[in-house]
């Protein structure tokens, strides 16, 4: 992604795999300190890769599923360093992996999908490496086909809803939901976006970020505006992220997309979810069964250094997510396409994707 420094711009990525003095270590834009500082966090420790995916240095479906297949990577470096390797105590370190943050299917989906592909009866390293980057580089790739295959749905003068951050901050590079917006403003077409500022956690202020940095047109709103805006006919499009799509089209992503789902329905407003197939969720068959995360209310109770906001007594609770049914989502963006609900399952089996 683009980023504005004080002398012309830089490409970064948000996760990326590096090697420092023969040792591999892990490296991301630390989103806790965006917008306001372009700072990295870097790390050979498994367990702080951990803590980075708990603690939202790192976010995002795409980005925490990268980040978690190079936190393994960094536990079996560990252990062998250590000579404690043993492959229950690998398993061990997936489960703590996968645990860190539990409703985005794609923490699940690349750490499965990376375990399967290695060999862990003969160690190789540099194997591991080339399998884990080959699976980074497909996502990126991925978000990139999203793009292209969804620029159409932008046109001259549109207003775009976005709800969280679905952009490259929250994938390897690109995005999801900011992918169709990067490659419609890269032909010239002009649109606004209405950037939801999505309390508690702010991921509002990333997209902003991102699109300040490519020059695209944009208003941060807070998150009771957007119903206003639908209404004065401000907004003619709503796209978002995804982080578990079950096989019925329901789903679960950042909290508040339900409300504006239902309020893009009842405007007439078409709203799209986009998804890569790591978010997929090909074995559970009910929504009731998605796992919610519930932070610590600590995220509501304070706004950036402002404490106590909130009364420390009183009750309050902090779902990060909801669940849209799929009658409320007009088509789903994937690399293949725009998608229906029914469709979904199908193409799923046609690409032979193994999430778990
Ligand atoms: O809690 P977060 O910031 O990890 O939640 C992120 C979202 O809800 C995104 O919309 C989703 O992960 C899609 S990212 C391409």
């Amino acid at each position: 992604m683009k980023v504005k420094m004080k002398n012309g711009s830089i490409n970064t990525k948000t996760v990326e795999l590096i090697k420092i003095n023969n040792i591999y270590s892990l490296k991301l834009i630390d989103q806790t300190k965006l917008p306001h500082t372009l700072k990295y966090f870097t790390t050979s420790s498994y367990i702080q890769g951990i803590t980075a995916i708990k603690e939202m240095i790192v976010r995002g479906a795409p980005a925490i599923g990268c980040t978690g297949v190079i936190t393994l990577i960094l536990g079996i470096q560990e252990l062998v360093l250590n000579q404690e390797f043993s492959i229950p105590r690998i398993l061990e370190i997936k489960k703590n992996i996968i645990e860190a943050r539990p409703t985005a299917k794609d923490l699940e989906s690349f750490v499965e999908r990376f375990i399967a592909q290695i060999n862990l009866n003969v160690i190789n390293m540099e194997e591991y490496v080339k399998i884990a980057n080959d699976l980074i580089g497909e996502s990126e790739n991925e978000c990139m086909l999203i793009g292209q295959q969804s620029k159409h749905l932008i046109s001259e003068n549109m207003g775009i809803l976005t709800h969280c951050n679905a952009g490259a901050l929250a994938t390897v590079d690109f995005g999801t939901a900011l992918s169709p917006m990067r490659f419609a403003n890269s032909e010239n077409i002009k649109f606004k976006v209405f950037v939801n500022e999505t309390r508690p956690r702010m991921q509002g202020l990333l997209t902003a970020w991102e699109l300040y940095n490519e020059d695209i047109d944009f208003e941060y709103i807070v998150d009771n505006a957007a119903g206003f805006y639908m209404y004065l006919g401000k907004i003619n499009l709503v796209i978002v992220g995804c982080d578990r799509v079950l096989k019925d089209g329901s789903v679960a992503n950042k909290i508040g997309t339900l409300e504006k789902a239902v309020l893009a329905k009842a405007f007439g407003i078409p709203f799209y979810v986009a998804m890569p197939w790591s978010t997929f969720e090909p074995n559970l068959e009910n929504a009731s069964q998605i796992p919610i995360e519930y932070r610590n209310t600590k995220e509501i109770k304070t706004i950036g250094n402002c404490n106590n906001i909130v009364p420390d007594f009183y009750p309050t609770s902090n779902p990060a997510f909801d669940i849209t049914p799929p009658e409320y989502i007009t088509g789903f963006i994937t690399k293949d396409g725009i998608i229906q609900d029914h469709e979904l399952y199908d193409k799923f089996l046609k690409l032979n994707y193994k999430t778990s």
